[in-house]
């Protein structure tokens, strides 16, 4: 049973969220109450938490007892809406297998490597446009643009676009964390309509591209051939917006917290600036571990189970807290610390294991690997210089503000 201060914890609270003491509370949970029914609050009814390691892995990889179909947000939103917003996100087999073929081969291994030299123009050409200031705010500036611009490309959309698809894909996540509400809609609402547009702009590029297939990723999509069909226009604005929303905000958070980790452990970044290629393999994975950027998803019982000896019955919510099971002590030695060297690192922040776990892992190291790779080389001395405004969420760990300075580079980037 939590004890009484725990009991009195509401992780849906955005307040929760605003606490600087959230890891000691994690810690508390994974130690007194790792599988805690958390009571209903005014908007979200109640359900199990999951704060240790060993469930969030065996949970994800259990999709025939712990569904996504019946969605993965904490929220209560029918099913309709979250399979308009989330596609393969929110399915099982056999639905979820149909389509995440037709999107593997391009996340493979193979296929990143044929897309490496645009990830490292993309970082070059970030880093280029701050060079010469001396001073800019890092998530704003580096962080969360340079993933738009990769997985836009990629996906084909016009580089004019690429601002208002990137202020979409934020304003669709950031329901729980911005200020997003206008005089006539609510939060909810505001975001809804950005999930929406990001859908019906991906439905607009699959049928320019199913009349002129090009080399991208949407026309992949859009005349992909599934069990003899191709998918409807609709699917594949999901698609679309699908891998915008995950790919952008999830990288730009790993990017920009990592950067502040490195800052607050500066012996481990200079060990990285020092022998970067060596490094680069465990340093990115223990960035994605400290930065854990998609703090929970959700899944369903399907049936009665149990967890540890604890009852779980049909139909109960059953919530993955990634940020606290990447800092679970009993598989993390000194997990407080950022250890670059960190080998084996068994982190959850792309999933447990499974079937969901992240598409987009290959390409997010190769992005983070880029990026470190050239601010070192191109801003080598740049650093911190102000507080960190984190985004008050509890669905992304992202950073709304870190201001930087460095020594102005007028060198070429190339
Ligand atoms: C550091 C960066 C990233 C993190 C931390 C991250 C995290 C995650 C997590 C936790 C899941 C699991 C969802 C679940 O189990 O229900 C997931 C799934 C997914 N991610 Fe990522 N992600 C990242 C980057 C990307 C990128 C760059 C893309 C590219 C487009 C992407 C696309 C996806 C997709 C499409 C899924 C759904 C997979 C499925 O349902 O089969 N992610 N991601």
């Amino acid at each position: 049973m939590p004890s009484a201060h725990l009991d009195t914890i509401s992780l849906v609270d955005p307040a929760f969220w605003r606490r600087t003491d959230r890891d000691q509370i994690f810690e508390q949970f994974r130690r007194l109450a790792p599988i805690w029914w958390h009571p209903d609050s005014d908007t979200i009814k109640g359900f199990w938490s999951l704060t240790r390691h060993a469930e969030v892995d065996l949970v994800s990889r259990d999709w025939k007892t712990f569904c996504s179909r019946l969605g993965t947000a904490i929220t209560d939103e029918p099913v309709e809406l979250s399979r308009a917003l989330g596609g393969m996100l929110n399915m099982d087999a056999p639905e979820h297998v149909r389509l995440r073929k037709i999107v593997n081969n391009a996340f493979k291994p193979k296929s990143m490597q044929a897309i490496a030299s645009g990830i490292e123009d993309c970082a070059r050409q970030t880093i280029s446009a701050i060079a010469e200031q001396g001073e800019c705010d890092f998530a704003t500036d580096i962080a969360q643009p340079f993933p738009v611009n990769v997985i836009c490309q990629m996906l084909g959309a016009p580089s004019s676009d690429w601002r208002e698809l990137h202020r979409l894909s934020t304003v669709a996540l950031g329901a729980d964390g911005l200020d997003i509400a206008t005089g006539e809609e609510t939060r909810e609402q505001v975001a809804l309509d950005a999930f929406y547009a990001l859908n019906h702009y991906g439905e607009d590029l699959c049928k320019s591209r199913r009349k002129q297939p090009r080399d991208d990723l949407i026309s992949t999509i859009a005349t992909a051939q599934v069990d003899g069909d191709r998918l409807s226009v609709e699917e594949v604005g999901v698609f679309f917006q699908l891998l915008i929303t995950a790919g952008v905000e999830t990288t730009g958070s790993a990017l920009g917290q990592g950067f502040l980790a490195l800052s607050q452990f500066p012996g481990e970044r200079r060990l990285w600036q020092d022998d970067f290629e060596r490094l680069a393999p465990t340093a990115v994975e223990e960035i994605v571990r400290y930065a854990t950027p998609v703090i929970h998803f959700r899944r369903t019982a399907t049936r009665d189970t149990e967890l540890d000896g604890v009852a779980i019955s049909e139909g109960d919510k059953v919530v993955l807290w990634y940020l606290s099971a990447n800092r679970d002590e009993s598989v993390f030695v000194d997990p407080f610390r950022l250890d670059l060297a960190r080998h084996p690192n068994p982190q959850l922040g792309y999933g447990g294991g499974g079937r969901h776990f992240c598409l987009g892992a290959n390409l997010a190291r190769m992005e983070i690997t880029a990026l470190f790779k050239y601010l070192f080389e191109y801003l080598p001395d740049i650093e911190v210089s102000g507080d960190a405004t984190p985004l008050p969420s509890r669905f992304v760990n992202g950073l709304l503000s870190l201001p930087c300075r460095y020594t102005p580079s007028s060198r070429k980037i190339q």
